[in-house]
């Protein structure tokens, strides 16, 4: 029996007019288009404590980390968009996968990330799209046992780069983003067969 491909999608910003908000809808729209289940959500949505392990042993996981960890949880995959902060991955996104990377009483270890699948994409104002973002964002899913689809999307000079209704002007680019989504759809349904 095949199954629905469920992916859970989100960027790695909390900004209103975030690039990576509108880039990350269009790789949605692909998995939707390719037979995926796709619960698209804002990290505004879920705020969280900066993660200290004192916190943590005094008050265990936040609420919205809880909140955060049942959606990975009820998720075969997930799609990313991740800005790049000062050539890496910005402070929302690596705080958000270690609150979900803890563990909790009876949990398999990596419960969240182990045997997930991503597909990664980037949009910066700047040349090259938030890619050097991307390598430290693939190397840490990596780490944490999700495997991560080879192909990624930086999308560079974001400023210019998207139409008023969401989709961007190139429209092989447009393709492209909307391929990763497809492609991360048929790898789940592949691998779960
Ligand atoms: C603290 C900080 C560091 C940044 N460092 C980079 C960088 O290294 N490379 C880059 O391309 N853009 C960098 N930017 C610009 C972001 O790409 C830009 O703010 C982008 O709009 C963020 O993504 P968003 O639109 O999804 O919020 C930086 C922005 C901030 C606030």
């Amino acid at each position: 029996m095949p199954i629905t491909p469920k992916v859970l999608a989100f960027a790695g910003s909390t900004r209103t007019d975030s690039y990576n908000k509108r880039l990350v809808k269009i790789a949605a729209a692909g998995a939707r288009a390719a037979g995926a289940e796709v619960t698209l959500i804002d990290l505004r949505d879920f705020p969280l404590p900066l993660f200290d392990g004192d916190l943590e042993a005094r008050e265990g996981l936040p609420p919205n980390g809880r909140k955060l960890k049942d959606l990975f949880l009820a998720h075969h995959g997930l799609l990313i968009a991740a800005p790049e902060y000062n050539s890496s991955i910005t402070a929302v996104l690596k705080n958000t996968i270690d609150w979900v990377s803890r563990p909790v009483p009876g949990e398999a270890p990596l419960a969240c990330f182990n045997g997930k699948v991503a597909g990664l994409m980037s949009a910066s104002p700047g040349a090259l799209g938030g890619l050097r973002g991307l390598v430290h964002v693939r190397a840490i899913l990596g780490n944490i046992k999700v495997l991560v689809l080879p192909d990624q999307i930086a999308v560079a000079k974001a400023n210019e780069a998207f139409n008023s209704d969401g989709s961007l002007k190139d429209p092989n680019q447009q393709a492209a983003v909307e391929g990763l989504g497809g492609e991360l759809a048929r790898v789940i349904a592949r691998l779960r067969a």
